[in-house]
C-alpha cells in the first residue's frame, strides 16, 4: 500500500456571499494521479489555492505526511514539496522564456544572475515537456497553448512530491495532451503526487487513478478512474446529461459570411471560404495550424496581407474590429483573460459591454433593461455567482468563460466566430451553449465554431473545414466526419493534401 501523502478533512472557505468548500474530504497517496471533477464553480480551484497556500482555509484539517500541515503561503507549500499550476497563467507576458521558468532561483555567478547558465537549464526544461521554443522569447508573444507548456515545465523544475495541474489541458491539442500525459506517468513512476483538474472526462481513464467529485463545495463521491462516464456525470451534475450534441440542422440561407483569398505572410495562406445564415461550420486543425490567427483576421483584430472578408454582401475594412462589429460580426476570442473581460468590473457589466447600444434610447441607458437581459442570459447559462454585482475577478474559470460567451450571445451579431468556446465549461453547461448556438442558427444566424475538441465540431458542425499549416487543406459535411478523417487532414502535408470539393 502506498502511503498517504495527503490528507484534507472537513475544509471550509467562505468568501463575501459564497461557500466555494463546505467540508471537503480529500486523500492523496504517494504514486497516484487524483483526478478532482466537478461543474464550474463547485470549489476545485479553491481547494487548489489552499494546497498551494495562495488562500487560507476557515475551517479544516490539512496533513501531510501523516502530520498536520499549516500552510500560510506559497514558501510553506513549496517546503512541504507542493508544485502548482494554476488555472490562470502564473507568467510575467514581459519577461523571456527562460526568466519566466527560472523565476525567484536563477542560477548566480558570483552574485550576479548567470544568463548564459540560465539559458542552458532553460532550454534542459523546455526539452522536458518537448516544446522547442527559443528561451530568450518573450512568453506574451508565445500562444496560449505554448504559455501553458511552459507553465508546465516550470512547475516540474521544483522537484515537486505533490503536483497539482489545474485544467493543463483545457489549452492543448491531442498531441500536446499526448506529451503531457507522458511526463504524467513518468512522474508517477517515480513516485511522485499527482492531482489533476479536468472537464474533458474521456481524460480520466487514461490518466488518473483515482477521482474525487466535488459539488457545491463538498466532496459527494470517490469512485476508481475507471468509472464510466455516466457515473461521473451523474455524480458531478446530479442528473444524467441525454443529449450531448443537440444539433439541428436546416437548409442553409444566404451566405452571410464570404472571406476570399485571405493571406499574411508567415502567417496563412489563400484561405477562402463562406458561412450562410442558418449553418455552423467548424474548423478544425492543430495548434499553430493558423485557426486563431485567421479569425482574428476575419474580425478585424489584426491585419491581413491580401484577400477580403464581406458580411452580410458588405465588405470590411480590414483591421477595423469596429467596422467588423457595425456590420454584425463578433468573436469570442480563445483567451478570455486577455481579451475577453474587464476583469474589475461585475458579471452585469461584462454581459452588457457589446449591447450597450441595444439599451441606449435617446441618450439615457436604459439600465433596468440592461440589467434583465443580462440576469437573463447569465441564468441560462447558469453562472454561479453571489450576484450580476460579483466582479468578473472573482468568477470560477469555467463561469468567466460563459460571461464572455454570454455576452456575444446577448449581442446576437449576425456572424459569430466562437474560437474555443467551451474550454474550462463543465458538460452540463456545454449543453446549454450548443442550444443557444442551435437558436441563433434556428433564427438565421450564422456561426463559425473553431475547436480544439473533435467530437464537439463534428457533433455540433454542419460542415467542417479543416487547416494545416495556414491553409485550407480540406472541407467535410458533418455526416461524413469521424475523428480519425478530420485528423488525418489535419496532420496531412500541405504538399500532398487537396482542398476537396
Ligand atoms: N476570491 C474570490 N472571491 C469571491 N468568490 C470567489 C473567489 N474565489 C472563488 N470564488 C467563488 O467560489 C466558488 C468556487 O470557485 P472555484 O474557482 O473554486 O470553482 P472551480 O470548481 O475551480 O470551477 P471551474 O471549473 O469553473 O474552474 C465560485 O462560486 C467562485 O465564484
Ligand atoms: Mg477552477
Amino acid at each position: 500500500m502506498p502511503a498517504e501523502i495527503l490528507r484534507v478533512e472537513g475544509l471550509r472557505k467562505e468568501f463575501p456571499g459564497v461557500v466555494a468548500l463546505d467540508g471537503v474530504d480529500f486523500s492523496l497517496k504517494q504514486g497516484e494521479v487524483h483526478v478532482l471533477l466537478g461543474e464550474n464553480g463547485a470549489g476545485k480551484s479553491t481547494l487548489v489555492k489552499i494546497l498551494s497556500g495562495a488562500y487560507r482555509p476557515d475551517a479544516g484539517v490539512i496533513q501531510v505526511d501523516g502530520k498536520p500541515a499549516q500552510i500560510k503561503g506559497t514558501t510553506d507549500a513549496q517546503r512541504l514539496g507542493i508544485a502548482t499550476i494554476y488555472q490562470e497563467f502564473n507568467l510575467v507576458p514581459q519577461l523571456s522564456v527562460a526568466e519566466n521558468l527560472l523565476l525567484g532561483r536563477p542560477p548566480r555567478r558570483l552574485g550576479l544572475v548567470d544568463v548564459r547558465r540560465m539559458r542552458t537549464q532553460a532550454r534542459e526544461l523546455l526539452e522536458r515537456v518537448g516544446l522547442r521554443i527559443d528561451p530568450q522569447a518573450k512568453v506574451g508573444t508565445l500562444g496560449i497553448a505554448r504559455m501553458q507548456m511552459v507553465e508546465i515545465a516550470k512547475a516540474l523544475c521544483l522537484n515537486a512530491r505533490i503536483l497539482i495541474m489545474d485544467e493543463p489541458t483545457a489549452v492543448l491539442t491531442t498531441d500536446e495532451v499526448e506529451r503531457l500525459f507522458a511526463i504524467v506517468r513518468q512522474l508517477r513512476e517515480q513516485g511522485v503526487a499527482v492531482i489533476f483538474i479536468t472537464h474533458k472526462l474521456e481524460e480520466i481513464p487514461q490518466v488518473g487513478d483515482r477521482v474525487t467529485v466535488l459539488r457545491d463545495g463538498r466532496s459527494v463521491g470517490e469512485v476508481p478512474a475507471t468509472a464510466d462516464q455516466d457515473e461521473l456525470v451523474r455524480l458531478m451534475v446530479g442528473r444524467p446529461i441525454d443529449q450531448q450534441y443537440p444539433r439541428r440542422s436546416q437548409p442553409p440561407g444566404e451566405p452571410l459570411l464570404k472571406v476570399r483569398g485571405l493571406t499574411r505572410a508567415g502567417g496563412f495562406a489563400d484561405v477562402s471560404f463562406v458561412v450562410r445564415a442558418g449553418e455552423v461550420v467548424g474548423l478544425a486543425g492543430l495548434i499553430g495550424a493558423g485557426r486563431t490567427e485567421v479569425a482574428r483576421a476575419v474580425f478585424g483584430a489584426d491585419r491581413y496581407d491580401s484577400g477580403e472578408v464581406s458580411v452580410n454582401g458588405e465588405r470590411l475594412p480590414p483591421g477595423d474590429v469596429h467596422a467588423a462589429m457595425e456590420a454584425g460580426l463578433g468573436l469570442v476570442p480563445e483567451d478570455r483573460k486577455g481579451q475577453g473581460l474587464v476583469l474589475g468590473a461585475d458579471v452585469a457589466e461584462n454581459l452588457g459591454l457589446v449591447t450597450l447600444g441595444r439599451f441606449t434610447h435617446a441618450g439615457f441607458v436604459d439600465r433596468a433593461g440592461r440589467r434583465k437581459a443580462a440576469g437573463d442570459m447569465a441564468g441560462q447559462l447558469g453562472v454561479r455567482m453571489s450576484g450580476l454585482g460579483q466582479e468578473v475577478r472573482t468568477l470560477s474559470g469555467g463561469n468567466q468563460q460563459k460571461v464572455v460567451i454570454g455576452k456575444w450571445l446577448l449581442a446576437e451579431a449576425g456572424v459569430l466566430i466562437l474560437d474555443e468556446p467551451t474550454r474550462g465549461i463543465d458538460v452540463g453547461a456545454k449543453v446549454e451553449i450548443y442550444q443557444l448556438i442551435n437558436s441563433l442558427t434556428a433564427s438565421g444566424h450564422a456561426v463559425l465554431i473553431i475547436s480544439s475538441d473533435l467530437p464537439e465540431v463534428i457533433g455540433m458542425s454542419d460542415r467542417i473545414l479543416v487547416m494545416a499549416r495556414g491553409r485550407l487543406v480540406g472541407e467535410v459535411p458533418a455526416r461524413e466526419a469521424t475523428q480519425d478523417l478530420v485528423m488525418a487532414l489535419a496532420v496531412a502535408d500541405v504538399e500532398d493534401a487537396r482542398v476537396e470539393k
